[in-house]
């Protein structure tokens, strides 16, 4: 079976500053650098960022890679620690200046197109010190500074912008699930986080409209998606489901894109009184203030059944998992390196759900990917990784894409999560999930199968599906790899 895909179609990968670039000529540190300075234990084998990928060394190494694994378009980030010299003035730093012109630079020399995020978890540890970071409305106004020098400084070459990455994860891990810094576990908070953040994305939106000169130039954001599904038809599991849906995916799905959050999670926040703090001005931005285009960070579903607490309980501080409990469903196909589930038809449901819902918006799946640990396992006696187990994972969410796209999803593009190797939060060089290695003692960067097989895919639109892999037409669901 072949799948063919249009030839403007964009075939990438994505990274981000923090995790690619590593600390070299940073002014401020990030809260993750603070994290590794302050406690080192935390970070599996004690690795951090300092050198992450090297990328501020051998960015144009990389990029050359890049090229070679066929890769026409790529996210990164541009760290706000970089580029900002004083935080309160938004002054600029020189160096940093110098050093993303250079990166877009090298993109564009090698015809890869430069998709640039603005905010990939990082924040200055120094915001967070003195105002609580994201807890802070003011913070929402120097994060929109920061923006506006990017736009200056970079608006003339950068057509695709993205004003975050995964806000729902700095909500949930930072407040909720403590893996990510700061680390607290505080609903009421978690929500007004979320609330500001929002309100960031939608000024930082408003800024752009009003800056931009570049014709083409557009603006959106990346939401990493879970499509909920209920563990039984039962109605206690169903409405559990539904409310995972709009706390997880449908809180900035819906703001950013119809500019209102759902009024049923708003019912609930209320109720439970721990509804942000807002104004009729904030929310007229929002409203007025939604993308031009949505990136879709999909990695697993989400199992839901009804909640092991209830939600009457005072006794308990507020979480979303009031409404809610994960469901470990018997048999289902997991990636045990990194403990999540392969669910590669879940994109289908998000295609149908963004052509139906969101008015089919533009969209891109912005990362997907198999993190998988100790791939020196599967070296071949010539050095190359046959991680043949990656080339199946992609083709079989490109399968599901695909057939998402034949119903009419505006679907554009697809990039994987990384092009090379690198530096993951507290996971730090667990699992890798590039299409090139990378030896992080000497910073030796080698091709693996996948890359040389993505490459074709890129340069003909098209991927061949073995007959052997005909099974997850049947919307199979046991199968490990
Ligand atoms: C994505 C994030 O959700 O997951 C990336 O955007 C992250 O920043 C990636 O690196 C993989 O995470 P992990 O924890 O499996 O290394």
């Amino acid at each position: 079976m072949e799948l063919q895909f249009n030839s403007e179609f964009w075939w990438g990968a994505a990274t981000s500053g923090p995790q690619s670039e590593g600390r070299f000529h940073k002014k401020h540190a990030n809260q993750y650098d603070y994290w590794y300075e302050t406690k080192p234990e935390e970070f599996y084998n004690y690795v951090g960022p300092d050198t992450a990928s090297n990328f501020y060394n051998s960015f144009k190494e990389d990029i050359a890679l890049m090229k070679e694994v066929g890769l026409n378009s790529v996210r990164t980030s541009i760290q706000w620690s970089r580029l900002i010299d004083d935080l309160e003035e938004g002054t600029v730093n020189e160096d940093g200046v110098r050093f993303y012109n250079e990166v877009i630079d090298e993109f564009l020399k090698n015809n890869i197109r430069p998709i640039v995020n603005l905010c990939h978890f990082d924040i200055p540890i120094e915001l967070y010190q003195k105002y609580g970071g994201w807890e802070s409305k003011y913070v929402v106004d120097l994060y929109v500074k920061f923006a506006a020098q990017c736009f200056r400084f970079f608006g003339d070459r950068v057509v695709d912008w993205i004003t975050f990455n995964e806000p729902i994860v700095i909500v949930s891990g930072g407040y909720l699930s403590q893996s990510h810094f700061p680390k607290l576990k505080d609903g009421k908070k978690a929500v007004q986080v979320a609330y500001n953040l929002q309100l960031a994305s939608a000024k930082c939106i408003e800024l752009f409209r009003k800056t931009n000169k570049n014709p083409n130039g557009r603006i959106g954001i990346i939401l990493n998606l879970t499509p909920s599904y209920p563990a039984t038809n039962n109605e206690e599991d169903q409405k559990a489901a539904q409310f995972a849906d709009l706390w997880a995916n449908r809180l900035f799905l819906d703001a950013s894109i119809k500019g209102e959050f759902p009024e049923e999670l708003l019912q609930i926040l209320k109720k439970d009184n721990v509804l942000w703090k807002t104004t009729y001005e904030e929310l007229k931005i929002i409203k007025e203030n939604t993308i031009d285009y949505l990136g879709v960070n999909y990695y697993h579903p989400h199992r839901v059944q009804k909640p092991a607490v209830s939600s009457n309980s005072l006794a308990i501080e507020w979480t979303p998992e009031l409404y809610y409990n994960d469901y470990d469903m018997p048999g289902r196909r997991m990636n045990m390196d990194r403990n999540w589930e392969i669910y590669p038809q879940a994109i289908y449901d998000i295609a149908k759900n963004i052509k139906e819902n969101y008015g089919n918006i533009p969209w891109f799946v912005s990362e997907n990917g198999m993190g998988v640990s100790r791939e020196e396992r599967f070296l071949d006696e010539k050095g190359v990784i046959q991680d043949d187990y990656r080339i199946q994972y992609i083709s079989e969410h490109l399968y599901w894409l695909k057939k998402g796209i034949e119903k009419g999803s505006n679907c554009f593009g697809y990039h994987m999560w990384t092009p090379i190797d690198c530096w993951s939060w507290s996971n730090a060089y667990k699992n890798r999930y590039g299409f090139i290695s990378n030896n992080i003692s000497t910073q030796i960067k080698t091709i693996k199968k996948s890359g040389y097989w993505f490459k074709e895919v890129a340069e003909s639109g098209m991927i061949r599906m073995p007959d052997e892999w005909k099974s997850f037409e049947k919307l199979e669901n046991k199968k490990t790899i």
